[in-house]
């Protein structure tokens, strides 16, 4: 990849990068604040709808895979493809930024250099990677993952939501039912190079002062969850003797949790729990943890899930309640190509004069295609750090700027 410092006249256009942006923002509004834009919902199907109105005018060919994935293609779709983009779903009440981000500039960046007259030398497109965050149905970058042939798809397909509707049934609603999901690796075959921009998840980019950031890495993680079996009982009659009270042993595991990820090994946390049937006057019947593990490496993932695992067994044995594990969803992590990263710091650096490298612990799809096809990620500085939540923010010049940075990379790729 050579510096691309040069792309004649290929800036982003910060009006078009408002229009993009206020045309998204009103998709999937959360009323109590944020984004809850989940896979298959009326939100992302409205988020589907606005990637093909931003195809179409771009003047890109619209292209939806049996997995759920939009793809934009500039030029027939080929192989050896640059590809550019992130998803639209969110966590519930998430932010604005974190998947949006990266497609909203994708689309800015094609436009960016067909403004400037480029002729691409190899087919480029934009993706939007169906349910990344697994905000409805539990399983993370299920996308990407069945694309890569990662996950089964009929596990996949029997995932139940909170209100018990499975994905098979929520595709179907959709009117996705017809395309069974499963590996493409046709199309996985003709990514020759996946970039994908991103809000960091962190305040790395703050502390270093630049705006844009390069990945290293990304984490390994998984999700786990944990059911406790007790006995429902009177709260103001059941003596502190006799009870099962499955919510005790949950409280150890939230505990533990927190004492893993002080050991500063790893990250592991506890943030969503629920309690049936969810009385104030009665002791709950069963309690269930959804845990959330991630390491640089996977043994550090798995050393934090046994010392949550272990402290919830200890204390559901004394408490007299059942406690079952199981592991929901795996991720794999990625270290980034080391040649291919410096490229791309080469030709930020050569952009927007200083650029980071750093790695993270937030999952992305760029993560499972780094297994298969050569891929890179860009970070936008986000002052505050926050992330899934909606207070998630970057300064419009840091989009810009990220903007920027994705052309020159796309530039240089696609000569
Ligand atoms: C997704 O953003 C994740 O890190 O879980
Ligand atoms: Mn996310
Ligand atoms: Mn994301």
């Amino acid at each position: 990849m050579t510096s691309a410092a040069g792309a004649p006249g290929a800036v982003p256009d910060g009006a078009g990068f408002d229009r993009a942006w206020s045309s998204l923002l009103p998709v999937g509004r959360a009323p109590t604040g944020g984004y809850h834009r989940l896979a298959w919902s009326d939100a992302d199907l409205g988020c589907r709808e606005w990637f093909r109105q931003q195809a179409d005018a771009h003047g890109l060919t619209l292209d939806e895979d049996h997995n759920g994935n939009q793809w934009a293609w500039w030029g027939e779709p080929g192989p050896d493809a640059v590809v550019t983009g992130s998803h639209l779903d969110s966590v519930p009440g998430g932010g604005a930024f974190d998947g949006p981000l990266g497609v909203v500039s994708a689309f800015l960046a094609v436009a960016a250099l067909q403004a400037a007259g480029v002729a691409p030398g190899r087919p480029v497109a934009v993706v939007n990677f169906s349910d990344e965050e697994g905000g409805r149905f539990g399983l993370a970058c299920l996308g990407s993952r069945l694309m890569a042939g990662e996950v089964d798809p009929d596990t996949a397909l029997a995932r139940t939501d909170p209100d018990g509707v499975t994905l098979s049934e929520a595709r179907s609603r959709a009117g996705f039912g017809d395309r069974r999901p499963g590996p493409d690796p046709d199309r996985l075959g003709r990514i020759g190079i996946f970039v994908e921009l991103h809000i960091e998840q962190g305040r790395r980019l703050a502390v270093d002062g630049v705006p844009v950031g390069v990945a290293t890495a990304v984490w390994p993680h998984g999700r786990w969850r944990l059911d406790f079996r007790g006995e429902g009982n009177h709260a103001g009659t059941t003596a502190v003797a006799d009870r099962h009270d499955p919510v005790l042993p949950l409280a150890h595991a939230v505990l533990a949790a927190r004492e893993a990820a002080a050991t500063g090994d790893a990250l592991a946390t506890i943030g969503r729990v629920e309690a049936h049937p969810g009385a104030t006057n009665a002791i709950a019947s069963r309690a269930t943890a959804w845990l959330d593990a991630r390491a640089p490496l996977p043994e550090g993932v798995r050393a934090a899930v046994g010392r949550v695992e272990d402290a919830a067994r200890a204390a559901a044995g004394r408490e007299g309640v059942a406690l079952t594990v199981a592991e929901e969803s795996w991720s794999g992590g990625a270290e980034f190509r080391p040649e291919l990263r410096a490229a791309l710091a080469a030709v930020v650096e050569g952009r927007l004069g200083k650029v980071a490298q750093l790695p993270t612990g937030a999952g992305h799809d760029a993560a499972v295609l780094a297994a298969s096809v050569p891929t890179a990620m860009l970070f936008v500085r986000n002052p505050t750090g926050i992330s899934h939540d909606p207070a998630e923010h970057a300064t419009r010049a840091d989009c810009l700027a990220g903007v920027d940075a994705l052309v020159a990379v796309l530039a240089s790729l696609c000569r």
